[in-house]
């Protein structure tokens, strides 16, 4: 459920590579609305992980403005101290420190806490994705699935405003896919978090309230769903 205002606010976006030979994002207008929750598809190379990467500054785009909340933001170090504050990310690959430990990974999201409640919600998040007893393992010595589970932890451990998930249930077998996305659901409902999945399964794609298709760098459709059954 949304109250219409936006948390995330792009504009005529573009970026493009390899001095503008690839144009990853080719005009993009898109607001993302607090507490809604959004189905990113479209082919392979369509801009999805780009736009993701625009959405929460990991990547300043060529044109265009971004709005957080009402206001632009301009400088990477913004987006960095909205990134600790309030936008959870799950990459396409992981990105795991892979000399810290599940646990360590997942507790690196919340540096700064008070110790006593960091470890609590750390282990809170891991039995809730499933990994309480494999918190001490590296991440060469987990699966791909459990590895992608340790990314989402990392990422919903903040209790973030805004979850951009890249593919969270692309290595995962149905029964944790299943697991996963309800988890993601269930905050998106529960904290009112604005939730955008890229996803290739139409299935999971069903579960938001609207979805999004990109093809070469636009949106070429943009829909809302009629029933929500998450
Ligand atoms: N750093 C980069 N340098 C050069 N080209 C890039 C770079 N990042 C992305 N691209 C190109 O931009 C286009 C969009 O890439 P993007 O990663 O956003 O696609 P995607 O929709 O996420 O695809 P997939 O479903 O395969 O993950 C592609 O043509 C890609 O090759
Ligand atoms: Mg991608």
């Amino acid at each position: 459920m949304t109250d219409g205002r936006a948390v995330v606010w792009l504009e005529g976006i573009r970026r493009s590579f390899d001095h503008g030979r690839i144009r990853a994002l080719n005009g993009v207008d898109l607001v993302l609305r607090r507490g809604e929750s959004v189905a990113l598809v479209g082919r392979s190379g369509s801009g999805k992980s780009c736009l993701l990467n625009v959405a929460s500054g990991l990547d300043l785009p060529d044109e265009g403005r971004v709005f957080w909340d009402g206001t632009e933001v301009t400088s990477r170090g913004q987006w960095a101290a909205l990134r600790r504050s309030s936008i959870g990310i799950v990459f396409q690959e992981f990105h795991l420190l892979p000399t810290l430990t599940a646990r360590q990974n997942v507790e690196l999201a919340l540096i700064g806490g008070r110790d006593g409640e960091t470890r609590l919600r750390v282990e809170h998040m891991l039995e809730k994705v499933g990994l309480s007893e494999m918190g001490d393992r590296l991440p060469a010595e987990l699966s791909g699935g459990e590895r992608q589970r340790v990314a989402l932890a990392r990422a919903l451990v903040r209790e973030p405003e805004l979850l951009l998930a890249d593919e969270p249930t692309g290595n995962l077998d149905s029964a944790n896919a299943d697991a996963v996305a309800t988890l993601m659901f269930d905050l998106h409902r529960k904290l009112q978090m604005a939730l955008v999945i890229v996803t290739h399964d139409l299935s999971l794609a069903k579960r938001c309230e609207r979805i999004v298709t990109l093809a070469d760098g636009r949106i070429c459709d943009d829909r809302m769903l009629e029933t929500v059954s998450a």
